[in-house]
């Protein structure tokens, strides 16, 4: 690769010049106008040696020799480097000819465990589950795309409080008596009944105190697996399970493994359990079972103003719950019990783990549980990628008009809607499956732009947009190239290039090869979205300003055309990373 190649020859020309080299000796020009690259190396090596770096630098290119490359010095102390054509050319055609733009699979051998998804059972998927599926889709295959071996689970929540509650709600309302009485037939749990029971028993629980009793000793002899609780819980599990199944496949979501926190055994749960008694990281409070994780700085004491003032604490972390005072399983006890299996079965090199914000506390907690107990081998990275909040354009939580929490297939519903409304204007017809794949892009790409941490604002006009930084413009300009290559028929992609619109494409593409592993490495997406618009961009400065189709010279025709393909090579990995469908018309 071209940075690589720029790296070795100043590296040479540097130790020639009786400098030490470092690395990072090489980066993009901040002014592409003037350069493709520069190196500002020269200013290290004037703290280091007290020389001025202007001399440094013109002593260092002085002892380049490169017929690929012209270096050249600008003030005050930058190396400048430009392509020759001839190079351009070259990088161009080698990254046509190569399998994944040359991406190589250097990272075989690690085994990475992700668990993301994490809907909830019982309650239907809500857009609170929409960031999670595609943050860690896309982490999936970016390590699968430099050759690690990822296993994905999408760890349902499917053992906690919202199953007694939904089961003593739908008892109550007279829906149980086959599973609880013997009487009748087999009633059919439907969506909708779960969708209405357990808002009503959520609200329900607040005030009423019996209610709130009779749930949690459900809950308990559920996770006891007793009947008929067991019964009631796998029928309404399957319900629900189906609907997600549906709802991550609209979104090109897979996993490897369907299993939740009710996958790990009681057996498992208790062995879990002794490694910490045993090893006397657990203590009794208040009836519960608990590790102490905090570390020193955290927990001190802040002085009470008057003896009613509760105490606070700065920098609290309070201790990790691993067993209810009933002897009930908590989320923290089945994600140890989890991370125990997990590490039994796959030996992972890293467990990432992908939720919403809020739950940073209880991976903190997790992850220093796990290392205490040595459930988590020390060499292994435990590691909780967090997100913000999709907002509304209120800059609030995103809701429907009446202020209700919107699910999940609203959402796309929504966006789908408005891919439409643009196919139509397009003169497209109607055409609701390729709509949807729009709008998935559309919000796919609207969500991965943002850094992962931040909350943003879900504009669905502006993600929808088929121009501008968005899914359907990068879906756009491929489409429009599909049509330009099958337009010209068979030709011989011989990339040769002469101009600057040319250039420019050529440079994009290779900082969207590089932002593949920088996105890796920051486990976020914002990189290779702006990378990969970009070079849409680019693109679309190019097919305007020249006449593709129509240029007699054959050469320079194939030229562009087969830099054409090279973009759409480039913009298809792009989209294939972020799982979001490549189209062949639009
Ligand atoms: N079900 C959880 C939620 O609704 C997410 C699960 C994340 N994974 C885990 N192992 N805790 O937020």
């Amino acid at each position: 690769m071209v940075k690589e190649e720029i790296s070795k020859i100043l590296e040479a020309a540097i130790k020639k010049s009786g400098f030490c080299a470092s690395d990072n000796l090489v980066s993009f020009s901040n002014k592409p106008e003037t350069s493709d690259y520069q190196s500002n190396i020269c200013f290290t090596l004037s703290k280091e040696t007290g020389i001025n770096p202007k001399e440094i630098a013109e002593t260092i290119i002085s002892n380049i020799n490169s017929s690929d490359y012209e270096f050249s010095f600008c003030a005050p102390g930058f190396i400048n480097v430009k392509l020759t054509d001839k190079k351009f050319s070259d990088a161009a055609n080698s990254i046509l000819k190569s399998k994944n733009l040359g991406i190589e699979k250097t990272d075989k051998g690690e085994v990475i465990f992700l668990d993301y998804g994490g809907a909830n059972v019982a309650k239907e998927l809500h857009v609170g589950h929409l960031r999670s599926p595609i943050i860690g889709e896309a982490i999936k295959r970016l390590y699968n795309l430099f050759g690690a071996k990822t296993i994905s689970d999408t760890h349902l929540g499917d053992w906690g409080l919202q199953m007694g509650l939904t089961i003593a709600q739908l008892e109550d309302d007279g829906y149980l008596d086959y599973y609880f009485k013997g009487k009748g037939n087999k009633p059919k749990i439907t969506l909708e009944m779960l969708n209405e029971e357990y808002p009503k028993a959520s609200l329900r629980k607040k005030t009423d105190e019996a209610f709130r009793i009779k749930a949690d000793n459900y809950t308990l002899w559920l996770q006891q697996r007793k009947e008929p609780y067991l019964s009631v819980w796998k029928d309404m599990r399957e319900v629900s399970v189906k609907t997600i199944e549906k709802n991550y496949a609209n979104l090109n979501i897979t996993f490897d493994l369907w299993k939740g926190e009710s996958s790990v055994s009681n057996e498992d749960i208790k062995k879990t359990i002794d490694i910490f008694k045993k090893k006397g990281l657990a203590r009794v409070s208040e009836g519960a079972l608990v590790v102490d994780v905090a570390r020193e700085g955290e927990n001190i004491p802040i002085p009470k103003k008057n003896e009613s003032d509760p105490q606070l604490y700065r920098n609290p972390m309070p201790p990790a719950i691993i067993e209810k005072h009933n002897g009930g399983e908590l989320y923290m006890t089945t994600d140890l019990a989890t991370l125990v299996e997990r590490n039994k079965d796959y030996k992972p090199n890293k467990v990432i783990y992908v939720t919403d914000s809020r739950q940073k506390e209880h991976f903190t907690k997790l992850f220093r549980c796990a290392k205490l107990a040595s459930i988590s081998p020390e060499n292994q990275e435990l590691i909780h990628v967090g997100f913000g909040t999709m907002n509304g354009k209120d800059g609030k939580p995103f809701k429907t008009r009446s202020g209700d929490t919107i699910k999940l297939e609203d959402v796309t519903n929504l966006i789908s809607e408005k891919a439409q409304e643009k196919l139509t204007a397009n003169g497209l017809g109607n055409d609701p499956k390729l709509a949807l794949k729009i709008g998935v892009a559309a919000l796919k790409f609207g969500d991965l732009s943002n850094d992962v941490s931040k909350d943003y604002v879900l504009d669905i006009d502006r993600f929808a947009a088929f121009e501008g930084k968005t899914g359907p413009y990068i879906q756009y300009t491929i489409a429009r190239i599909n049509s330009l290559l099958n337009k010209a028929g068979d030709f011989d992609d011989k990339i040769s290039v002469s101009l600057i619109e040319e250039k420019t494409i050529i440079m994009n593409v290779l900082k969207l090869i590089e932002s593949f592993r920088i996105s890796l490495t920051n486990l976020s997406l914002v990189s290779l979205c702006n990378a990969t618009f970009a070079l849409a961009q680019s693109y679309s400065t190019f097919y305007n300003n020249v006449k593709i189709l129509s240029e007699k010279d054959c050469a320079k025709k194939n030229s562009y055309l087969g830099l054409s393909k090279l973009v759409k090579n480039a913009l298809s990995l792009a989209l294939e990373t972020l799982a979001i469908d490549v189209l062949e018309k639009m």
